[in-house]
């Protein structure tokens, strides 16, 4: 493979060369880890925080990858490798068919604090990886990366793509205490963990895997609409038992559904919380 880089083994990971972060990066770790935990308590679903915790993610300091594994793998058999950037589909499915989650080692700089394009390592390890101690999720995102490989030789990685935008990215979900979140672009992110639950602008939808497979998605902006599924396990058995293979066929004569729109067959979702702005009842 000329194009891959001297340092990059054949599945494109890199060491994460722990001991180069400079002390205002792990600061800025901290600074982002202190908000955003303080933020999600009452937001993320329990197993997020609870993840967190088990995998002692508020120790100071950009996490240690290998340490990290240690943990997770004791818990759910995933481990953590690091990326230098974006890396082919087949990799990257190949890495999660494998419980290998791949997360950029970068951290954003200080100015982007609130916002940036492409996932540093708050993103990849603060957003996704608590969830991955979660014995479910756990598995959800391994019959992901398998389900990525099949798409791959279907043609079919654009529908794919988006069950992960509306679910492992953006997806909410409903607990007993109301709606939570477990998205780990919303978890990572200030303004969209306020925004996701509290704005009376988004719809949320009931999840509806065919209708998700349908539905566009915008990178640059919080997402318009939201898709609420139930429970992990509900997710986890609804993608395993059915086969995607006529799924993809058939939704090929099947327009796109353009972000935020809502068609007449959704079952919306009610805020189970008053906006900030708006009336007492
Ligand atoms: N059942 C899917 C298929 O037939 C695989 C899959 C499982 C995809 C779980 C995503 C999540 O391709
Ligand atoms: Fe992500």
């Amino acid at each position: 493979m000329p194009q891959t880089a001297s340092a990059a083994a054949d599945d494109w990971t890199v060491p994460q060369d722990w001991a180069a972060y400079t002390s205002a990066e792990h600061a800025l770790w901290d600074r982002l880890f202190a908000r955003q935990s303080q933020q999600l308590v009452g937001r993320a679903v329990p197993a997020f925080l609870q993840g967190l915790d088990v995998l002692h993610l508020s120790r100071p300091g950009i996490p240690d990858f290998a340490e990290l594994s240690e943990k997770l793998t004791a818990l759910t058999g995933w481990s953590v490798v690091s990326v230098p950037g974006l890396v082919p589909d087949e990799v990257f499915f190949e890495h999660l068919a494998h419980r290998r989650f791949v997360a950029g080692r970068f951290i954003r700089r200080p100015d982007q604090i609130d916002y940036l394009e492409e996932p540093d390592v708050f993103h990849d390890v603060f957003g996704h990886v608590p969830l991955l101690s979660d014995p479910v999720f756990a598995d959800y995102m391994q019959a992901y990366g398998e389900g990525g490989l099949r798409a791959v030789r279907l043609g079919a990685i654009k529908r794919l793509a988006r069950l992960y935008w509306h679910t492992v990215e953006f997806g909410l979900i409903r607990s007993a205490e109301g709606l939570r979140i477990y998205g780990a672009g919303i978890v990572s992110s200030h303004g969209e963990s306020l925004y996701a639950l509290e704005s009376p602008k988004p719809p949320r939808i009931a999840f509806d895997l065919r209708r998700v497979m349908r539905t566009r998605y915008n990178i640059d902006d919080y997402q318009p609409a939201y898709f609420v599924i139930d429970r992990f396990e509900d997710l986890l058995r609804q993608t395993l038992e059915t086969d995607f293979a006529p799924l993809y066929r058939a939704l090929e004569a099947s327009p796109d559904i353009e972000p935020g729109e809502v068609i007449s067959a959704d079952r919306l979702i009610p805020l189970d919380r008053p906006s900030p702005g708006g009336k007492a009842p």
